[in-house]
């Protein structure tokens, strides 16, 4: 029996016990920071949200975070109730509280508001959206690659909650995730409506084979921002990429597999469903995505 894991882990960190939190315009202590239970966020999952990581004093991909978050907002038709340099003055002001430069972590999220009823209709929110920041001192720490477990859980079509958007309802992803722990693994891998592989719960998949590089076509999964970075920066530096169709055959075959996120950036997996991926350990090219995605981070940071 090996200790859980999670894609998401980040070392202990005390500072975290201090945090402030900003709770629509207030920047308030962890423990006072709270919504009301007629919060349609907290009763419905009606909201949408962004994890946002700071490098060097700066917010990495600030303006794509910017653009999904107002996107997907406009998607659930969902007031913001202000600007993007609104938002982006919120996010500042409580990075500025917690005086924090770097390796920090931020969950911002919006949802629809404070509802008159206890019921599901969004014209019962009428005080206007909820807005919280939850930023904290963050390093991932993975003692070692991850293992996923594909589970019967799939990435739906885009008219049943389209798989793109960041809502704050994430059942069928966290569904995914329970039957991959009971299966014995940290994670799930999911499949598309068509049997292909897709995405994980919490960050987008990628395989590569002999010196290529395949991640799905991107109609089932989270537009995840690191996804694209790293599809990019494949192009410029010359590695064969793909967004394909392709199945846990080539997968379970593999020379490597690495998933993407904000928080972990490019976390290597070692282990499908009982197989091994390569040798179990980060593959080469894994290594390689990752030296050119922290120098595009430093450019990113310095610009
Ligand atoms: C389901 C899912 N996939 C992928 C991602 C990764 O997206 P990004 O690279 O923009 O952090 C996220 C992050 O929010 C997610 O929730």
């Amino acid at each position: 029996m090996t200790e859980k894991m999670s894609t998401h882990q980040a070392a202990e960190d005390a500072r975290n016990e201090e945090i402030l939190i900003y709770v629509d315009g207030r920047i308030v202590p962890k423990a006072e920071a709270t919504v009301s239970v007629y919060d349609s966020g907290f009763m419905l999952g009606d909201g949408v949200w962004e994890g946002l990581r700071l490098y060097n004093g700066r917010w990495a991909f600030l303006d794509e975070h910017m653009d999904r978050l107002f996107e997907a907002a406009k998607a659930i038709d969902l007031d913001i109730g202000m600007d993007r340099q609104g938002v982006i003055d919120a996010l500042t002001a409580t990075q500025q509280a917690n005086g924090m430069t770097t390796d920090a972590h931020a969950r911002l999220m919006v949802t629809r508001g404070v509802k008159m009823r206890p019921f599901q209709h969004p014209s019962l929110s009428r005080s206007g959206p909820t807005m919280v920041i939850i930023m904290e001192h963050s390093r991932p720490n993975l003692p070692r690659p991850i293992r996923l477990a594909t589970v019967p859980h799939i990435r739906g079509l885009p008219m049943t909650q389209d798989p793109k958007l960041n809502s704050h309802s994430k059942l069928n992803c966290i569904l995914a995730c329970i039957a991959a722990e009971k299966a014995g693994a940290d994670e799930a891998l999911m499949l598309d409506v068509n049997g292909f592989v897709n995405t994980t719960n919490a960050c987008n998949f990628f395989i590569v084979r002999k010196g290529e590089v395949w991640t799905s076509t991107g109609d089932y999964c989270m537009n995840g921002i690191t996804r694209q970075k790293v599809i990019d920066l494949c192009r410029e530096n010359g590695i064969p990429v793909f967004e394909r169709n392709y199945s846990l055959v080539d997968t379970y075959g593999a020379d490597e597999a690495f998933l993407t996120g904000t928080f972990g950036a490019q976390t290597p997996v070692g282990e499908i469903d009982g197989r091994v991926i390569g040798t179990g350990e980060m593959g080469p090219m894994t290594r390689r995505i990752r030296e050119l995605y922290k120098a595009l981070i430093e450019k990113e940071v310095s610009a």
